[in-house]
Parts: structure tokens; sequence; C-alpha cells
């Protein structure tokens, strides 16, 4: 079963095939960075107007790269959401046209589970149960997967969401858009003692993660005196020590709750690799396993969606010809465990 996956819930137009029996056969992922660039963020309409002009273009790439005709298809999966109704439906749209022309099947397929199953596309994947940090420019969640469609939320951030706090605070550093990998490399240069940051909520027992205070604090520590190019990096190393270290935190009870000793770690965010290597060597002396996504595949893309989708097809499961794509969309209302 070969199946189409199409990613277009934010500022980038991934597309990828995956097959049953010989696993993921390609993928392309195009860049919106620099069409919003000079806007200091994503622009909604911007962004849906170019993934009409990018999506069905890409996808022909990447068929005649593989030598797939159109017709070897034998399913399509898209994001439903969450992410921009705009960006979502041109996704969508053409998903559901396609695949009624080939009169194959059609999914639309949650995001953040995309995400969270990213992981499995490696030859070395985790096996199930396991605890998932996602991280990514719209959401942070914590999440038990008892098994693929069995998810429960042990936390979520309560105001911003990781990646988009560094964001913000990139950009308050001058950083240009996506601030997050630009932040992440600046702090490489900082030097620690200078700035310190409260590790938000980490005294309280939930999951649960607020990071709007920590921008602030960020913001106020920049506005209170020019910095020079020590200081800035000085302050980004504080700020990502301050997030990298909560997110430790809160992980290490998570598997001390739920009694789990595998850890996934996904989203945008989870491409910063002082966070991976900070997971991995302080969860190894509790003999926790950490499995990220390849660097390519941590970032939003075409792959994790095909592979969402043949789960999803090859389950039986498929969408009429109504086209619903979703802003907002919960994680735990994506399953169809409870479906009849
Ligand atoms: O998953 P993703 O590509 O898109 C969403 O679903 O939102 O995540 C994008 C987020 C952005 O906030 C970006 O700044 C952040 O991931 N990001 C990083 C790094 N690379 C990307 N944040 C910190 N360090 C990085 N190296
Ligand atoms: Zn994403």
């Amino acid at each position: 079963m070969k199946i189409l996956g199409i990613e277009t819930s934010c500022d980038e137009t991934g597309v990828a095939v995956y097959s049953g029996t010989e696993g993921l056969l390609g993928h392309k992922v195009y860049s919106q960075i620099a069409l919003h660039r000079p806007h200091g963020g994503v622009v909604p309409e911007l962004a849906s107007r170019d993934h009409i002009h990018r999506t069905l273009p890409l996808i022909d790439e990447l068929l005649n790269e593989l030598d797939i005709p159109r017709h070897a298809l034998q399913g399509i999966a898209y994001t439903r959401g969450p992410g921009l109704v705009g960006a979502l439906l041109v996704g969508a749209t053409v998903a559901r046209s396609l695949a009624y022309g080939l009169a194959i099947p059609c999914v639309g397929v949650h995001h953040m589970e995309g995400h969270l199953l990213a992981p499995m596309l490696e030859r070395h994947a985790p096996a199930y149960p396991f605890v998932a940090l996602l991280v990514s420019g719209g959401h942070t969640l914590l999440v038990k997967v008892t098994a693929f469609d069995d998810y429960q939320l042990l936390g979520e951030s309560l105001d911003d969401a990781c990646g988009e706090a560094f964001d913000k605070t990139a950009k308050l550093l001058g950083l240009p858009y996506p601030g997050g990998a630009a932040l992440s490399a600046l702090a490489q240069q900082g030097r620690p003692g200078r700035y310190h940051f409260t590790r938000p909520m980490i005294d309280r027992p939930d999951l649960n993660f607020s990071f709007s205070g920590l921008k602030t604090a960020a913001m106020l520590a920049i506005r209170a005196q020019p910095l020079d190019d020590q200081a800035r990096a000085d302050l980004a190393h504080a700020f990502q020590e301050a997030v990298i270290e909560t997110l430790v935190v809160k992980c290490q009870r998570a598997l001390r709750q739920t009694g789990l000793t595998t850890l996934v770690v996904a989203g945008g965010v989870s491409a910063n690799t002082v966070l991976q290597k900070r997971l991995r060597d302080t969860l190894s002396y509790l003999s926790v396993q950490v499995f990220y996504p390849r660097h390519e595949f941590c970032g939003d893309n075409g792959a994790m969606i095909a592979y969402l989708g043949w789960l999803r097809l090859s389950q039986g499961h498929s969408d009429s010809l109504k086209i619903d794509v979703k802003a907002r969309w919960p994680l735990a209302d994506s399953t169809y465990r409870a479906s009849p």
C-alpha cells in the first residue's frame, strides 16, 4: 500500500510517499522561511497562498523522482489540524480532490500525532508503551502513549508553547525568524552565571508547563540595559538552560509517575542538540531510553503524515468527501479507538 502524505499546517509544504512493505520511499519539504522573514513571523494569508503554488508541483516532483505514477498510489493522508486554517484547507483540498480523481481513500490526520510517531520512521524505533514530549511552535505536550491510537494527555503548556517562547525571545534579541534554532546557535557562545531565570512550574507536582513568564523575564532583562554581543549570548544561554531544565524535570516526573522507561521527544524544538544531550545524559542514569526523529523529521514534514496515514488507512479508516479542517484539535479527540 503506497500512501501519499501532505503537510501544510503552517509554513512548510511537506510531501512524502510511505509504503507498507518498503517503508518511507521519499519526501520533500519546501520551507517558506524566506517568504515570512521580512515580516518577523508567519503571515497566515501568505502561507496559504504559497501552499497553493507549491503543493501540487512538489507532489509531482516527488512522484517523478520516485518513478511512481499517480495511479500507483493507494491512499492519501493530509494534516487536518491543528494549524492555520487557510494553510490546512489547501492541503485538505488538494488531498481530497486528488483522492477523488484517483478513486482512492483519503484520511485527515492530527499534526501532533504525526510528530509523536515520527521516530517510528527510524530503523531503531521505540517500542510501545512510552512517554512522549512534544515540543513545537504551537504545542507543548506530555503524553502517555500506550499503543498506536491510545494516548493519555499528562500535561501541556498553560500559555505559550515551548517553540513560541524560543521564537519570541529570539525576536527580542534581534534574531531573524524562525528564532528557535538561531537562539540556540547564539547560546553556544554564551557563558553561564551572568543571568539566571527561574525554572517555571517545577515546584508544582503536576506535569503542566508555562513559558510566558520566562519570556517576560527575558524581555525585562533585555530592556533593562543595552546588551553587547556577549551579553546577548549569555542571556540566550540562560534562557535555553531554563527551558531545558524545566523540560528535563517534567519528563523525569512523567516517567516516574507512569513507571515507563522509554521517552520519545519530537516536534521542532526536539532538533535542539543541547536538549537532546541533556535528556539522554540525565535519563541514562535511570535506565531510560530516549528516542528522537532524525533531524529532518523533528520539524514539519510530509513523511510523518504519510506514515500516520498509512496506519489509519490500513486499519480501514478513511473520510467522507467532506473537507473538514480543524485549527484547534485536542490530540485525544483525534482517536478512532472509541469509534464503531
Ligand atoms: O514542529 P515545528 O516545525 O512546527 C510546529 O508544529 O509548530 O516546530 C517549530 C518550532 C519553532 O518554534 C522553532 O523555532 C522551533 O521549533 N525550533 C527550535 C529549534 N529548531 C526549531 N527551538 C529550539 N532549538 C532549536 N534548535
Ligand atoms: Zn509541527
